[in-house]
């Protein structure tokens, strides 16, 4: 076990907290809070027991130059608002100068600064120590609440904890506690659904779940890929040709050990990728060759939703069709109402594992209605592989 914010005392200290504050912005607004809201409960119990509080961030890939477009400004302005506190902040392409290490110096309890985008150092991402040391000598205690970057070893995610007293936030903490719930110990049945572009973005992630899910489904662009391993036409469609071999020795796996594999029935095709484009429903292994898979169809929204509803847990990552799309939305949105249905009906554990899908939630106004929508995209995926995340490992065992 990790030690949490909970078991240590702030009082007096000054706490550097690490959060992905990595939101999408467009035209200098921020257009998703949900890692904003995210990391509020770890910034207000610091604040509510006695600590200064300097927050930090990476925000894009600026690359290690100062470039304007991904300054932290906007975020410091949004929490200023939800925290209902003025959060201190001046955008410094060192992110670090004589001027914030005074400012931290003199912070009072209840006081917040949130330092510039750490990426505007190059030193960062290549987990440079003396860029760690610096960031260190704000503060008494690191607290690392950044789920959404553990699995990268950077100066602010891994280098400070080698000179500071490190533990982990709520968000962290929250987000272990279901994604690893999930795979150590899961009400059953586990039902994991995968989707998204690419079989081979997922080959680890889908051999993990092998060994853990009673059901595997999967939909979405990677579906086709499993379709050719079958044997099916699939017209234009998405394919991962370098994955045909290892998706056809999925499915003998999945067969040897038990696990139940899931493919779609039927599918919506079209003549191109565009929203406008003419489309029918189509039986799974009668894709014509002119057209396109571009959502799973209503027999495969039926038979997914059905076993979703006699879960026990649900894990899904991937979206099932272009969900961006009106046209092409109805898959995604029927396994996300079926999830939502799932937890309101019989308490199923409905987690969403970050990136497409939780955006797919937020538009459909079905977050709320999750167990947990986790916050990380590559970390969230990288955790369900079973790898150990280097800002997780970086925070002391209790
Ligand atoms: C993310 O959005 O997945 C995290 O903030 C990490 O960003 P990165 O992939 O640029 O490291």
């Amino acid at each position: 076990m990790k030690k949490t914010v909970r078991d240590i005392s702030f009082e007096g200290k000054r706490a550097l907290v690490r959060c992905d504050f990595n939101v999408p912005l467009e035209d200098g607004k921020i257009t998703d809070d949900t890692r904003i809201v995210g990391a509020l409960p770890t910034i207000r119990y610091l604040l509510e027991h006695g600590a200064a509080v300097i927050l930090m961030s990476h925000l894009g890939r600026p690359k290690g130059e100062a470039k304007p477009e991904f300054s932290l400004k906007p975020v410091a302005d949004e929490l200023s608002r939800k925290l209902g506190v003025d959060v201190w902040f001046r955008s410094v392409p060192t992110v670090v100068d004589g001027e914030v290490k005074e400012k931290a110096a003199a912070l009072q309890p209840g006081e917040v600064v949130l330092l510039e985008n750490t990426r505007y150092i190059a030193g960062e991402t290549k987990n440079d120590g003396a860029f760690a040391k610096e960031l260190a000598s704000l503060a008494d205690v690191f607290v690392n609440d950044a789920f959404g970057s553990a699995h990268r070893a950077h100066s602010s995610t891994a280098g400070v904890a080698s000179y500071l007293p490190t533990v982990m936030g709520f968000l962290i903490e929250k987000e272990v506690k279901y994604l690893g719930g999930a795979l150590t110990a899961p009400k059953r049945p586990f039902i994991a659904i995968l989707g998204g572009a690419k079989v081979a973005d997922k080959i680890l992630v889908i051999e993990s779940l092998i060994g853990k899910a009673d059901t595997l489904i999967i939909g979405g662009g990677m579906a086709y890929t499993f379709f050719k391993a079958k044997g099916y036409e699939i017209g234009s469609s998405l394919l991962d040709a370098d994955s045909v071999e290892f998706a056809a020795g999925l499915m003998e796996k999945a067969e040897a050990k038990g696990v139940e594999f899931l493919l779609p029935v039927d599918i919506v095709a079209g003549d191109e990728f565009g929203e406008d484009t003419p489309h029918a429903d189509y039986a799974a292994n009668a894709i014509p060759q002119s057209r396109m898979g571009l959502d799973i169809g209503p027999q495969t929204r039926k038979l997914f939703a059905d076993r979703i509803l006699g879960a026990g847990t649900v894990l899904w990552n991937g979206p099932m069709g272009v969900f961006e799309m009106d046209a092409f939305a109805a898959g995604t949105k029927a396994v996300a109402e079926a999830m939502a249905e799932a937890t309101e009906k019989s308490g199923a554990v409905t987690i969403i594992g970050g990136g497409d899908s939780a955006a797919a939630v937020e538009k459909f106004g079905l977050a709320a209605k999750m167990s947990h929508v986790s916050t990380g995209g590559g970390a969230s995926l990288e955790f369900i592989e079973g790898k150990e995340l280097p800002g997780i490992s970086v925070c002391e065992d209790r």
